[in-house]
């Protein structure tokens, strides 16, 4: 059982919250008092869920306690005294720097596994490492409040937690430069129009629109799902013809397992 392998005493002092029910897990972000700003715990809190959970459940949500899903790094980090209990920002003198900020974008890559499909469900602001969380879902559900911001060059530093990429897929990159150059804040209504979120709704409605999705995407097939998003994700690398090859494989293996039965 996943919910085994991250209890809650592994999540303590992460500022998460894992909930899991069926092929369901649930993820929440759970420091509202600080609009759930984000530190390395946090992030490698994300990690080993996303160890706990590769292959154990069909669906994963990703949501913020409070009123904003997420504001970006804790700003406290970027001062002398730091987060209190948490570690210090890796130091980019030091030769674990890379590996340090690898782990950090390990609780972010996992969500892309095609074992499973995950969901943002984003309501407020959605800044910085909080955009790029919402970005490394395959799908958001946003509140008609909801506002993104990719805030990091006006801070002085890049998007470093994988959010680069999906962003450049979703917007183009003429609408990505001028989006993260200007750190300029994208409204719901303009999100849906960029294609960064699959549904808006009103804000008293996230939830229940989340849960909609969730059961329709538990409505179908759960091999078949597994091998489609697998298809799907390396679409846009693969020639038609790698496509249609690999296309025939996944059915292959579907039609045997099918008549193993
Ligand atoms: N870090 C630490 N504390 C934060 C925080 C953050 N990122 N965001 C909010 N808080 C704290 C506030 O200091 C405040 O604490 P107090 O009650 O003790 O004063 C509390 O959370 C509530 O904040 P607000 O009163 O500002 O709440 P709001 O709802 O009016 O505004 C907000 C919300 C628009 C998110 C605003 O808090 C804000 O702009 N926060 C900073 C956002 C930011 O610049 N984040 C960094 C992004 S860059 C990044 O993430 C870099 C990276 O990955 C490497």
């Amino acid at each position: 059982m996943p919910a085994d392998l991250v209890g809650p005493a592994d999540l303590v002092g992460t500022g998460l919250e894992l909930s899991i029910c069926a092929d369901v897990a649930t993820v929440t972000l759970a420091r509202p008092e600080r609009r759930n700003a984000m530190t390395p715990g946090m992030w490698r809190g994300l990690a080993r869920i996303g160890n706990a959970l590769a292959g154990a459940v069909r669906v994963v949500v990703v949501r913020g306690a409070g009123p904003s899903f997420c504001a970006g790094i804790d700003l406290r980090m970027f001062s002398a005294e730091g987060v209190p209990g948490e570690e210090a920002n890796p130091d980019p003198a030091d030769a674990a720097f890379d590996e340090s900020v690898a782990g950090f974008q390990a609780g972010y890559t996992w969500l892309r596994d095609p074992s499973l499909v995950s969901i943002a469900a984003v309501q407020g602001h959605a800044i910085g490492a909080g955009f790029q969380l919402a970005l490394a879902c395959d799908l958001r559900v946003i509140a008609d409040d909801a506002k993104f911001c990719m805030k990091e060059p006006a801070l002085g530093l890049v998007p470093d937690l994988t959010g680069t990429k999906p962003l450049v897929e979703i917007v183009g990159l003429p609408r990505a430069i001028e989006m993260c150059l200007t750190a300029r804040t994208v409204d719901a209504a303009e999100a849906a129009q960029l294609r960064l979120a699959e549904l808006v709704v009103p804000r008293a409605d996230l939830d229940a629109a989340v849960s909609d999705l969730v059961a329709a995407l538990l409505s179908t097939d759960a091999g078949a799902a597994r091998a489609t998003k697998a298809l799907l994700v390396q679409a846009q690398g693969n020639t038609l013809e790698q496509q249609a090859a690999a296309e025939r494989a996944a059915q292959a293996v579907l039609l045997a397992a099918r008549r193993g039965r």
